[in-house]
């Protein structure tokens, strides 16, 4: 029945999405999540983080090639279009508040939250070649808790199969704010806040929070609530406060985060299935336009068109996905007849969209070319977002300090 106000506000417009880095990112990465990150950058105040720390609960048996895919991987989103000038691009090992978080939510995580996560079973039966029974990787969608919670976002941009890690988060915020939201004088301000007030709203107040303590009815509650809005004496701050009293949760000094679900264009790789490093059938964003040429020239088509003269159905096509993102209404309905009438061979329909796809790949080329060129310029990227990111996060762990009681200085 409770209202959720701690969730994030919609003043609130701060955004977190982080990547982990396993290799280089492919086209399925930038029509699927990195295009959503470049539109959301003048809207909000974007983070984007590489999560390597969340790679090494994984490969922490390959420490070697982390370095080379942190640097490859933060210039594959420069090469998007994600704009520095716009966005804090920064490395989670290098913000280490992080684990300071981490470990300070760890505090009150019930194991048995983080054993239920979907991930943590099905990976480690999954993935028989690796020992994943450790401590680290049950911590996994905990460490990620503390990647959002950090800054306080409202948002978070990820696909479908990490909205249960967005899920526990809002939980162990709750949880946290459930612990740690009532200081030793929380009570002592909200009465302050109640005499403002006046008497007889005051007094309402007191009959409206003692019902809800009793029946839990969702009418006394928004009553409740839209007395409190009324009150012009109240500052936001207060206004908060007093809900937190209302319900006897304390302030919430944690902010709950929405998932926002990346509306993934899904494009499938050069067989059809998923484009995912694992099947093989991927064109990477920087990738070699010589082979970008071949591999769709090779790429398999309606197995019924065996001879140029065999009419086709593009539905039954792996080429005809690729066109729908690509092509222009124009040239795919040059597709759909022409395929379907025989009037030319795959070949042939492969063309146009290999000239897109090459002029889409020159543009990311363009974008990387200064950075590939010259590591400093990536680095200094780098470097001002973990002085960004370290700012903000330093915020957060002063209130989370002192909600816990470390702050002793
Ligand atoms: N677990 C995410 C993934 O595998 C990566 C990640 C780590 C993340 N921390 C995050 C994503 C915080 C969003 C927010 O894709
Ligand atoms: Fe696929 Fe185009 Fe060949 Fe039709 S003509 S089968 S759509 S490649």
């Amino acid at each position: 029945m409770k209202q959720d106000m701690s969730s994030a506000t919609e003043e609130n417009r701060r955004v977190l999405s982080g990547m982990r880095p396993t290799g280089k990112l492919h086209l399925g990465h930038y029509h699927g999540v990195l295009k959503n990150w470049v539109g959301m950058q003048g809207q909000y105040e974007c983070f984007y983080f590489v999560a390597d720390w969340h790679a090494l609960t994984t490969h922490y048996e390959s420490p070697d090639t982390l370095g080379r895919y942190v640097w490859e991987m933060v210039i594959d989103w420069l090469a998007a279009g994600v704009d520095p000038e716009h966005a804090t691009l920064f490395v989670q090992s290098r913000v280490p508040e992080h684990a300071e978080l981490h470990l300070l939510l760890s505090m009150v995580t019930p194991l048995g939250w983080l054993e239920r996560v979907p991930s943590f079973k099905d990976q480690q039966q999954r993935i028989r070649d690796r020992d994943l029974s450790t401590y680290g990787f049950l911590g996994y969608p905990l460490l990620q808790a503390a990647d959002i919670l950090m800054y306080r976002a409202a948002h978070v941009p990820v696909g479908e199969d990490q909205v249960p890690h967005v899920e526990l988060t809002r939980e162990i915020a709750r949880r946290f704010n459930f612990h740690f939201g009532r200081d030793a004088n929380f009570e002592k301000d909200a009465e302050q806040s109640l005499e403002r007030m006046g008497k007889q709203a005051a007094g309402t107040f007191r009959r409206l929070k003692q019902a809800l303590g009793e029946t839990g009815d969702r009418s006394v509650h928004d009553r409740a609530l839209e007395l409190i809005q009324d009150q012009q004496s109240l500052s936001t701050d207060q206004k908060q406060q007093l809900m937190g009293y209302l319900e006897g949760r304390g302030k919430a000094i944690l902010p709950e985060p929405e998932a926002l679900l990346t509306e993934a264009a899904r494009l499938p790789g050069l067989d059809g299935q998923k484009m995912s490093k694992s099947y093989d059938n991927i064109i990477a964003m920087r990738d070699d336009p010589g082979r970008v040429e071949q591999v769709v020239r090779v790429m398999p088509t309606d197995p019924a068109r065996v001879r140029l003269s065999d009419p086709g159905e593009p539905d039954k096509c792996p080429v005809w996905p690729l066109h729908r993102i690509y092509s222009d209404d124009e040239t795919r309905q040059w597709v759909q007849t022409g395929c379907r009438s025989a009037a030319f061979g795959c070949l042939e329909c492969k063309k146009p969209l290999i000239r897109s796809l090459l002029r889409e790949q020159e543009e990311i080329m363009q974008r990387a070319g200064p950075y590939e060129r010259n590591g400093n310029l990536v680095r200094e990227v780098v470097e001002q977002g973990i002085a960004n990111a370290r700012k903000a996060a330093q915020e957060t762990l002063e209130v989370v300090r002192d909600a816990v009681g470390t702050r002793y200085l």
